[in-house]
């Protein structure tokens, strides 16, 4: 487990047929949570996290969190890929519709999101979680990818229910 995760190695900037990224993301549950267990602090959790997803994932192109640092405030964290934005208002971008809603955004084509932010002049679609503990917003899990369409519903599911493992532990440290 030091050395990653036990996937198979695909290159990056790919996007594998669905139900491989499928099986990937289930193959790589258990892995995750055993890596992260026992570690408090939430930015250890988030960039190790991200880490760890970059490789689950071959169709990311940036792949981290925005962690919440006032009431209607995003600053960067831990992340992979290309120089990320450091600071987003809750009212722009994919990234702030999901912390203000506290719902998540999965945007096809960020070239139809109203507001959508270009970090990355090539990212074509993005996933956005929120990261909501009793009812607070603490980051946003935010994806992109240079494919369209790149985060399948059931991608988001999956990655819904892995955020929620792996950051609704009362004992973390915010
Ligand atoms: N595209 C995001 C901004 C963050 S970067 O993609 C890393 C947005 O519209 O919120």
């Amino acid at each position: 487990m030091e050395r990653g995760l036990l996937l198979p190695p695909l290159s990056r900037a790919t996007l594998p047929p669905l139900p491989v990224r499928l099986e990937r993301l289930g193959d790589a549950r258990p892995q995750v949570l055993a890596v992260l267990e026992g570690e408090t602090d939430a930015i250890a959790r988030q960039a190790t996290f991200a880490r760890l997803l970059w490789d689950v994932l071959p169709q990311l192109s940036w792949c981290g969190f925005y962690r919440r640092v006032g009431p209607c405030t995003l600053a960067v964290g831990p992340y992979q890929g290309s120089l990320g934005c450091l600071r987003i208002d809750f009212d722009r971008g994919v990234c702030g519709a999901a912390a203000r809603t506290q719902r998540a955004q999965r945007v096809a084509d960020v070239r139809q999101f109203p507001g959508h932010i270009a970090c990355d002049d090539a990212a074509r679609s993005e996933l956005v979680l929120p990261v909501v503990t009793a009812g607070t917003l603490r980051a946003v899990l935010d994806l992109d990818s240079t494919f369209l369409d790149a985060f399948s519903e059931e991608e988001a599911a999956l990655l819904t229910e892995l955020v929620a493992a792996c950051f609704h532990a009362p004992e973390l440290v915010w």
